[in-house]
């Protein structure tokens, strides 16, 4: 059996990325592929449960736990989850994955980046292509606003927060040109789909 893709949506809150993994698993499924759409933190009972944790609650972890509960939640996610089903053919959509890690621990919350980098290696699992959601922070604030809801732990950080996890994404992408594409998210939705269609559509068989 064929072994299926890796596909991650990166970006900072409000870019779009569970509309955009939405269209683009409806794309994939319409074109016959077998689909599995999961998110982090979360993904498998185990990693839900850490979500709960990391989401919520009112605990200021020091930096490397909080890394560390993302890397726990990921190998959990990625052992009961995303490998068995990329090895049985599956394409598997993932909103957000290590880069996250990276961005919103290592440039947001100044965690240790060499030790985030260390972990990525240690895990050993890539994505095949990561789509980086990027956009101006106006227009972030202002989804953020239609979208409502009660704020999780780390929407509720402030503005300059948000500037370096964009930033650190933007910084991610260019040093992993082979892995990771941006994609300008500040568009209508149907051109967005388009632009991250076009990347699918260029990726090797
Ligand atoms: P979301 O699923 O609604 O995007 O919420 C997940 C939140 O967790 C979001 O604010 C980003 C944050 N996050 C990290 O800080 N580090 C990580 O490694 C991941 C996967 C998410």
């Amino acid at each position: 059996m064929n072994r299926g893709r890796f596909i991650t949506l990166e970006g900072g809150e409000g870019a779009g990325k569970t509309t955009q993994s939405g269209l683009l698993a409806q794309a994939l499924t319409a074109r016959g592929i077998r689909v599995l759409r999961t998110r982090e933190p979360g993904g498998s009972p185990g990693a839900e449960l850490l979500r709960g944790i990391l989401l919520g609650g009112t605990i200021d972890w020091s930096p490397r736990a909080e890394t560390l509960l993302h890397f726990a939640a990921r190998a959990e996610h990625v052992a009961k989850t995303v490998r068995p089903a990329i090895e049985a053919g599956a394409w598997v959509i993932c909103d957000r994955f290590y880069d996250s890690t990276m961005a919103y621990q290592g440039y947001g919350q100044g965690a240790d980046r060499g030790f985030i980098a260390e972990q990525i290696r240690l895990l050993g699992f890539d994505p095949d292509l990561t789509l980086v959601l990027d956009v101006p922070e106006a227009v972030a604030a202002a989804r953020m606003r239609q979208r409502g809801g009660e704020a999780d732990r780390y929407e509720r950080l402030d503005g300059g927060f948000h500037a370096r996890v964009r930033q650190g994404f933007r910084e991610i992408a260019a040093a992993a040109p082979a892995r990771c594409v941006v994609v300008d998210a500040s568009g209508d939705i149907d051109t967005v789909r388009a632009t991250i269609a076009d990347h699918i559509a260029r990726m090797p068989d």
